[in-house]
């Protein structure tokens, strides 16, 4: 696919595109930001290699999508509220974002997009993985799709877990996020389906059922849309850039280079009601 200048090149057969020709400190005009968008619709999750942007740069970028997300828990950097560091250093063991899920989906209206930028990056190791929740859904048999459909999930913020993970966190202990949402989502522009679901840390149970209840369902299901053949694995470098679709695509960052430093900045753009 090319728009211009621009090209994309799947990293996979289920999703996930490298895009060449952009320079993501230029301010982008219409006609690259709408080919930059719908390769996003299209793959999913979209990576740009040998970016060199400021937080602030980062910010202009994301405010092209919409309303930049402040994180409830996680502090902004000082001067850029919206853009949250990621840092996982040489002594630390915990990796946030390191089980798979779909960003704040603990909230009624958790975010469109995340767009994470590579700061510094171990020589191996701290790859993220992304899995195509459209495909995910379409596998289903029809028959599990039609007793899917009108199921609700109730999604919390596991503070004690989470806390631990995210290093800078300062939720009081008391205070609990909880959201439901739909099971399967309609994507609000492509229109099609899509698994809408996380790990046992964020999506607790059905809605009017117990969390013994649900668990076996829910593990079969995220167990079935993390198969091998709906990911893809996004290997970083310094300067790498990465803008996935929260309404579609589930992450994971994969917590395999103890010893070694990675620093990410990462943006949230504001989503909508889920139906
Ligand atoms: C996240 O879940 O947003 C973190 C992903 C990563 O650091 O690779």
């Amino acid at each position: 696919m090319g728009h211009n200048h621009l090209e994309t090149q799947p990293i996979a057969g289920a999703l996930g595109a490298e895009v060449h020709g952009v320079n993501l400190a230029d301010d982008l005009d219409a006609a690259t930001f709408n080919a930059v968008h719908q390769a996003l619709l299209d793959h999913g999750v979209i990576f740009f290699r040998d970016q060199n942007i400021t937080p602030a740069q980062q910010l202009a970028l994301a405010k092209r999508w919409g309303g930049v997300h402040l994180h409830p828990y996680i502090p902004s950097l000082p001067d850029h509220p919206g853009v949250f560091e990621i840092v996982k250093d040489v002594d630390d063991r915990h990796t946030l974002g390191g089980m798979w899920h779909t960003d704040q989906m603990f909230t009624p209206t958790p975010v469109r997009a995340t767009m994470l930028y590579a700061k510094v990056v171990p020589q191996a190791g701290g790859d993220t993985m992304f899995a195509n929740m459209y495909l995910a859904y379409d596998a289903l048999s029809d028959g599990m799709k039609d007793m899917l459909g009108g199921l609700r999930t109730v999604n919390q913020y596991n503070k004690k877990k989470q806390r631990a993970a995210a290093m800078q966190v300062s939720a009081p202990e008391e205070e609990a996020i909880t959201a439901e949402h739909p099971l399967i989502r309609t994507h609000t522009e492509t229109g099609r389906p899509a698994l809408y679901i996380s790990y046992d840390g964020i999506t607790r149970r059905f809605a009017g059922m117990t969390d013994e209840e649900s668990r076996p369902l829910l593990d079969y299901l995220m167990e079935h849309a993390t198969r091998p053949e709906f990911t893809c694995r996004f290997r970083w470098e310094e300067g790498s850039l990465a803008l996935w679709d929260n309404r579609c695509v589930l992450h994971m960052a994969l917590n395999d280079y103890h010893g070694h430093r990675r620093v990410m900045h990462r943006i949230t753009i504001e989503g909508e009601a889920t139906h």
